[in-house]
């Protein structure tokens, strides 16, 4: 029989959610997983065990019957393994293309970059959240999936909804209740735009699933257009907050971007290894196995801790330093193996080519507000809150 895993009691998800990187840092130098009351998770933070799970999906896999989030978005593709995961995720794959990507959609991300910016230029002052980031991911989601006639906030709303849903381990009635509303008000959303992508092919994600040979019926496409409202909105506005508030802080690292902008790529992959956007993922152990020093049991729940592992001191140097011009080198922001991030293309274009660079040329003189404070939350999904700044207008 193997022995349990070991125990921490005295990590809070308030701790976790207030500055998760000192909690990492126990649990990475306590065992391979270790068992959190708070999360009720065994949570894996060394970056080489996220490596050998990420290898062996048979054992440490994505499918999950308990999943909330298949109750609360449908069965996608992230709660899949094998032949049913690759059909959905093929069914996806051609909106993700690196050259469709940038040949049709960066010249959309473009002009909603610009039009915000036109928005705001003159003001001179603006807390970055809501004037830049958000509308930002979330316009550029909008036309990624191909909705009509459907506002930012809403985007936005439906979103947070889905994932307070997916994250409801208390059963609070209310959060489930607007997780419904929210996947309802998706479906009818969907309902409207499919006949337009059925009749007319394009490079659209809802284009994409309609013409798949590899699907079947309404329900796939709702639940990984469910799946990726949940993941692909959040994550590239926290990314463009972050990398913004990396180089705000280190007016050095800023002023070399400013004069050498081919670093703008440095910046991103830095950004989203120091503040990984998605810090947790989860996974289900198969089978009796040991993970590094840690025996698990079939059954066990693991927390995938990307956050944790990229700043793992075995495999970065000074790790919880902002620095871009450190040697390049692999980081786990968008995951690995068979469900690497299938937005990765699509993140690496609309934040680090063209979402960070078009605000940092057209805002000049841009800072920190010194007078209000930067808040960074969550551990399960991190990035700024807010992010008051300055300009000279
Ligand atoms: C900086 C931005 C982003 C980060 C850091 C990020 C991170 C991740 C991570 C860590 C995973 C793996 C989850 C797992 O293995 O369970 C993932 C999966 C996924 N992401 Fe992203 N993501 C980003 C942007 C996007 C965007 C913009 C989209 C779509 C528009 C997207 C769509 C997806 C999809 C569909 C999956 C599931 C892939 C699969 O299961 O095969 N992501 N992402």
């Amino acid at each position: 029989m193997p022995k349990d895993v070991p125990h921490v009691s005295e990590i809070s998800i308030a701790k976790l959610t207030d500055n998760p990187y000192p909690c990492f840092d126990r649990i990475r130098d306590r065992a391979s997983a270790v068992w959190v009351d708070s999360a009720r998770l065994n949570l894996v933070t060394r970056f080489d065990d996220i490596m050998e799970i990420e290898r062996n999906h048979h054992i440490f896999a994505s499918t999950n019957p308990q999943s909330l989030m298949n109750t609360v978005m449908g069965h996608s593709l992230m709660r899949k393994d094998d032949a049913p995961h690759q059909a959905e995720r093929k069914a996806i794959e051609p909106s993700f293309r690196p050259g469709v990507v940038k040949q049709h959609f960066a010249p959309i991300f473009s002009a909603i970059a610009d039009e915000l910016l036109d928005g705001i230029a003159a003001n001179g002052q603006a807390d970055l959240f809501d004037a830049f980031a958000a509308p930002m991911a979330s316009h550029a989601l909008i036309e990624l999936l191909g909705l009509d006639g459907v506002g930012w906030q809403d985007l936005a709303r439906w979103s947070q909804a889905l994932m307070d849903g997916v994250g409801n381990y208390g059963a609070d009635p209310d959060i489930a209740n607007r997780a419904k509303d929210a996947s309802d008000a998706v479906d009818r959303v969907i309902d409207k735009a499919l006949p337009r992508h059925l009749k007319s092919k394009n490079p659209t994600i809802l284009s994409s699933m309609a013409h798949a040979p590899t699907l079947h019926g309404i329900d796939q496409i709702r639940a990984n257009v469910k799946v990726i409202i949940g993941g692909g909105l959040n994550e590239p506005r926290d990314a463009i907050l972050t990398s913004l508030h990396g180089l705000l802080s280190h007016p050095d690292q800023l002023a070399a971007v400013r004069a050498d902008p081919s670093l703008h790529s440095a910046v991103f992959e830095e950004a989203v290894r120091w503040v990984s956007p998605i810090g947790m993922y989860p996974r289900r152990v198969t089978c009796e196995t040991t993970l590094g020093d840690t025996p698990l049991k079939e059954g066990d729940q693991l927390g995938i801790c990307v956050g944790a592992a990229n700043r793992d001191p075995s495999r970065f140097t000074r790790p919880n330093d902002f620095d871009i011009h450190r040697p390049r080198q692999q980081h786990l922001a968008f995951g690995a193996g068979p469900h690497f991030c299938a937005g990765t293309w699509v993140a690496r274009q609309m934040v680090g080519e063209i979402a960070v660079p078009r605000l940092l040329r057209r805002l000049k003189g841009l800072r920190l507000d010194s007078q209000k404070t930067v808040q960074v939350r969550g551990w399960v999904f991190r990035g700024p809150t807010s992010l008051p700044v300055l300009w000279d207008a």
